[in-house]
């Protein structure tokens, strides 16, 4: 073969590629011509081939337009490809010419608090507006704050009230003292050891317990803390405190209910409840038919306590309280499993937008 009839058959090629390729309309006819024209047999690929067959003085030249004539059909089959797909996404309405510009437009979501945040905050401006102030601590805390400080010794049976996550994390002394705050009252502590009395703090925050999840049980929740330290703080400040927060979030006609319970920091130590709100105190699913709901605990702050952080007992006292966030909103809005706080369901949360 000789140059001339070389770039004569290349010509050829070209018309009949290009006219074949405008009859194609679909995509599998479009791949028959791919292979016909530029796969492994075909003939562009045999026309490569062929320039070997020609002189040597003549390769050079040859060669290119073989390549441009490769290059010209491969950028006309991706256009027709491209083409041959959006027409096919139009009928089935994928396409991105298909643009509807009657339809309505889509609204924006704006969001909305979290329910636990939403009742961390109604539950601390309730006792702002007592005098109390909101202050936030670490989540990560020290054996010494979360227990020890609060008259939990280590070793002591009462830290199994706290299944605790602890941190495999050691101390250049060898101690592993980091653990997950399995409650918000190690601020307590934080607080007192930072300033003098009087004191009145609340502390909302996360607190983690190693336990199994069920509908009042979760591994991560948020507690509030509150802590009132002066001179001359009794019980009767306790009770009047907390029935006041009680009739300001579950209504005016609330009662609250005292009984002993038993926390290593405070003494005496009790259990919180109130009237239920939904029988009015006759009995029904939301009580247990008891006619009682348990809300928090609370005490007075123990000796111990005031003493290891440098308060003295004989003059000053305090009292305490801690409740769960969740719990508070789950009575308030009957939401049944504390679960659904953790589980980022659109269906639960936009219930309070
Ligand atoms: N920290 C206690 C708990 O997690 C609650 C509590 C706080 C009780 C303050 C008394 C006083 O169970």
């Amino acid at each position: 073969m000789n140059e001339k009839s070389y770039l004569e058959i290349r010509i050829q090629i070209e018309k009949d590629a290009l006219f074949s390729l405008s009859q194609i309309e679909t995509l599998n006819e479009l791949e028959t011509w791919r292979i016909n024209t530029l796969g492994r047999n075909g003939k562009v690929t045999g026309l490569l081939r062929g320039i070997s067959d020609l002189p040597v003085d003549s390769r050079r030249k040859a060669g290119g337009e073989a390549n441009s004539l490769k290059n010209l059909l491969t950028e006309k089959y991706e256009s027709q490809k491209s083409g041959i797909e959006n027409k096919e996404n139009n009928v089935t309405g994928n396409g991105p010419e298909l643009l509807d510009v009657t339809l309505p437009g889509r609204s924006i979501s704006l969001g909305s608090l979290h329910p636990t945040t939403a009742a961390v905050r109604e539950i601390c401006q309730v006792f702002e507006s007592m005098g109390f102030q909101t202050i936030e601590g670490p989540e990560v805390e020290l054996d010494k704050y979360n227990f020890q400080k609060l008259n939990i010794p280590e070793e002591h049976p009462a830290r199994d009230m706290w299944n605790s996550l602890w941190i495999d994390r050691e101390l250049p002394d060898g101690s592993r003292p980091l653990l997950l705050r399995t409650h918000t009252s190690p601020m307590q502590i934080r607080t007192m050891e930072s300033q003098s009395p009087p004191v009145r703090v609340v502390v909302p925050g996360k607190t983690y317990r190693y336990e199994a999840t069920d509908a009042t049980h979760e591994w991560q929740f948020c507690q509030i803390e509150g802590l009132a330290v002066d001179k001359d703080i009794t019980f009767a400040n306790l009770k009047a405190t907390l029935e006041e927060f009680a009739r300001r979030i579950f209504g005016d006609k609330r009662k609250a209910r005292f009984r002993c319970d038993f926390f290593p920091f405070v003494e005496p130590g009790a259990e919180v409840s109130i009237d239920c709100f939904k029988c009015e105190g006759d009995g029904c699913r939301v009580c247990g038919n008891t006619g009682w709901i348990e809300i928090m605990g609370a005490g007075m702050v123990h000796p111990k306590v005031l003493a290891g952080v440098g308060y003295d007992p004989e003059i000053y006292s305090g009292f305490a309280w801690g409740m769960g966030a969740e719990r508070i909103a789950m009575l308030k809005h009957g939401i049944d499993d504390i679960r659904h706080f953790y589980s980022n369901d659109m269906k639960f949360l936009k219930q309070f937008s």
